[in-house]
């Protein structure tokens, strides 16, 4: 599974790219503007920044909600780098927008996806991810990861080759739980995927392993 990481903050995309199991990033217009990101020009810039530190797909959200507008910004958006996926809300106008790049072999994100017919109409249109939100689903007691196994039922039945990216990833058995139903992608936080690396046992273990090498090393 790819992991993505879910931000717009450039210390953190580097801290993660460092770790080395860094696959790419998505960002969305509340994720730039938690940065102070704003302005056409600066975003613009920002995702050129992202690209030049991260060797994947970076997902880059067009504001438009109507097809004319879709298309210039994601025209725009794509041309800035060749790892750019242009993100486009799922809309009736977002479909037509998606089977349109997709004709250009622009490659597209599916964003806002909360159900099954949602996930296979993107398929449909071409897209290259869509992005089922579990997270937000939870919180609405409504459970996100029955969503990603639903819709990983639909894809095997076929032969689309649209990507479930797992979004709106909260926490690590997010992560782990994807993982077993067979996400293609998580996007998720810095923090859910460094509490991966966490167990007690492995401190505890740590701990006793350089007490007894200093016991003998003294
Ligand atoms: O990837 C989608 C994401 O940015 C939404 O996450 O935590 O705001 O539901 P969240």
């Amino acid at each position: 599974m790819k992991f993505f990481i879910d931000t717009a903050n450039l210390n953190e995309i580097k801290e993660a790219y460092e770790l080395g199991v860094l696959d790419g990033v998505t960002t969305n217009p509340s994720l730039m503007a938690k940065e102070g990101i704003t302005g056409e020009q600066n975003i613009l810039k920002h995702y050129v920044d992202i690209c030049n530190i991260v060797d994947g797909d970076v997902s880059a959200e067009v504001i438009a909600v109507d097809f004319e507008g879709m298309i210039r910004e994601g025209e725009i958006l794509a041309a800035l780098h060749k790892n750019i996926v242009v993100k486009i809300p799922m809309t009736l106008e977002g479909i037509k927008a998606i089977k349109y790049f997709s004709s250009k072999k622009i490659r597209t994100n599916c964003t806002l996806i909360f159900s099954a017919g949602q996930a296979l109409l993107a398929a449909k249109a071409g897209a290259s991810y869509v992005s089922p939100f579990i997270g937000r689903l939870d919180d609405i007691s409504t459970n996100g990861l029955d969503l990603i196994a639903q819709i990983r039922q639909i894809y095997n039945n076929y032969t689309y080759d649209t990507e479930i990216l797992a979004a709106s990833v909260r926490h690590p058995m997010h992560i782990i739980n994807c993982a077993e139903i067979g996400a293609d992608v998580m996007t998720g936080p810095l923090s859910a995927m460094k509490a991966l690396a966490k167990h007690p046992l492995t401190d505890l273990g740590l701990q006793q392993f350089l007490a007894d090498y200093a016991k003998g090393n003294v």
